[in-house]
């Protein structure tokens, strides 16, 4: 095909002629391949500066139609260049997450598709198969039946979803009424631990609860939130007049993957008639593991949990799923129906617009429902069980080093540690943290800058610590023991 040929317009659809298409539909196809078995060449982290790719872009849009060939080349040169390439096997930052090929082919069909899964009517088979995935899901996590799932693009929007229900649950008629103005109206409070996502303390800016009504419980020595704060917390609340609206308890908290008391703060908020949501936007997956299961304890009382495929199952970005227990608390705090959407079978059928925000929504449950299905329930959870296994082996290394601290349990798959050259340590006592932490900072910066691994940081009660993530399907135990090797080269680099 010549360079003219691959510009050519159907000037009946005005889109790309269906030959081109297929010709770099396969080309891609064979791109995705060649990168995903050998990520070798690439920097993990992109070394790019700011600017730098927007400079290579023109300012304003083509008027006339380009080669694929040109746009496929600058994919190549101008695009590429500044990936961050999360599928590689040595990404063990934030949460290392992965696609995989049955995902990347549903997500392919899905833009095919291109439907819209707001009505059962608008494509039957989006909403059958999203309401029969959540449910295989639920199985694989081992939650009771009265759990109905929707799917969102993230959690942090099915956490906001989960505390707008709660909202309702409360019968103050925000949905309706709204909050500001009413002085009959008791403030609303809802309580997570002060290592809780951030994404708690956004859905309480959106939903008119505000910064201030979401009380930080503090946390235990091992960064689970304190049952009996909390309690207290509550009951403080109710002598003041305060609303306690939710609980949310977190089951693999974003820096070190705490696991909050979930069955005690299930039987309060049961004593209180408080909602309890639970966020295992991360951790959640490894409920599949049967053996994880005790980490697990109390969810299953829960009003509502978020679980993110998108971040261990293997399903690319986005997929969030979040269960209800009272899916008609959840409708009724969002739907909402013009006449132009009615039905003749609303009533008959589950319309997912009304369960949440959004009212177009992608049919994600197409790629989740091939990954299930491909890599079946035993491979997923083997998976996963391998990479926990490998993050208790570097566990077990760091935790004898004379030179290295582990700041945290190791619960699921990440770790948090710290350089603490072992001259220091006599000193570590009344050495400011400070110093040490600027230790660990220059230590993770020359690590990521040698391009082979990438790992990310948090900071532990004032203490700066180095985070690894495993959760990557192509990532064996020799990426983590070279991610280990570099850093120890690193360390040794920067303390001689
Ligand atoms: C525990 C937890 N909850 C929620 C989120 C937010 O997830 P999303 O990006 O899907 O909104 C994260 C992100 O890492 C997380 O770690």
């Amino acid at each position: 095909m010549d360079r003219e040929e691959t510009s050519r317009i159907e000037s009946r659809h005005r889109d790309l002629a269906p030959d081109v298409f297929r010709k770099y539909a396969h080309e891609a196809a064979d791109w995705i391949v060649e990168y995903l078995e050998d990520m070798n060449g690439y920097s993990v982290l992109a070394p790019t500066r700011p600017g730098e790719v927007k400079s290579k872009i023109p300012k304003s849009p083509p008027q006339k139609p380009e080669p694929f060939e040109n746009v496929m080349d600058d994919f190549r040169k101008v695009v590429l260049p500044g990936i961050t390439h999360w599928n590689h096997p040595r990404f063990f930052a934030y949460f290392s997450i992965t696609s995989s090929y049955p995902g990347i082919i549903g997500e392919m069909l899905c833009s095919a598709l291109n439907v819209n899964a707001m009505l059962w009517k608008t494509s039957p088979s989006a909403t059958e198969l999203e309401e029969v995935v959540t449910d295989w899901l639920r199985q694989m996590l081992g939650l009771p039946e009265e759990f109905e799932g929707v799917i969102n693009d993230t959690a942090s929007v099915g956490s906001l979803c989960a505390i707008a229900a709660a909202r309702e649950y409360t019968g103050l008629q925000v949905r309706g009424k709204g909050l500001a103005g009413r002085s009959e109206l008791s403030r609303l409070r809802i309580y997570t631990s002060e290592e809780a996502h951030s994404s708690i303390e956004k859905a309480a800016i959106v939903l008119g609860i505000g910064q201030e009504g979401v009380r930080k419980i503090p946390t235990d020595e091992a960064f689970r939130l304190d049952f009996h704060a909390l309690e207290k917390a509550v009951q403080d609340d109710l002598d003041a007049g305060v609303k306690p609206t939710c609980v949310i308890a977190t089951i693999g908290t974003t820096s070190t993957t705490s696991v909050d008391p979930v069955k005690e703060i299930s039987e309060m908020c049961k004593r209180h008639g408080i909602w309890l949501h639970v966020d295992a936007a991360y951790g959640g997956a490894a409920a599949v593991i049967k053996e994880m299961r005790s980490l697990f304890s109390g969810w299953e009382n829960a009003d509502s949990i978020v679980v993110n495929p998108h971040k261990w199952l293997f399903t690319p970005l986005d997929c969030s799923v979040l269960y209800c227990r009272r899916p008609e608390v959840l409708k009724q705090a969002f739907s909402l129906t013009p006449e132009y959407l009615r039905t003749a079978e609303e009533s008959d059928v589950k319309n997912f617009m009304d369960y949440g925000v959004s009212l177009g929504r992608r049919f994600r449950a197409l790629k989740l429902w091939m990954v299930i299905r491909s890599l079946g329930t035993e491979g997923i959870a083997n998976a996963i069980q391998e990479h926990i296994s490998y993050a208790r082996k570097l566990a077990g290394i760091i935790r004898v080093h004379p030179d290295f601290q582990l700041l945290a349990p190791v619960p699921f798959s990440t770790l948090v540690f710290r350089f603490l050259p072992s001259k220091l340590q006599t000193d570590a006592k009344t050495m400011p943290d400070l110093e040490i932490n600027k230790l660990n900072e220059e230590l993770l910066e020359a690590v990521n800058r040698t391009g082979r691994v990438f790992l990310s940081h948090t900071k532990l009660r004032g203490k700066y610590g180095i985070r690894l993530a495993i959760g990557n399907l192509k990532t064996t135990w020799e990426d983590v023991a070279s991610a280990w090797n570099i850093i120890l080269q690193k360390a040794k680099e920067l303390s001689s």
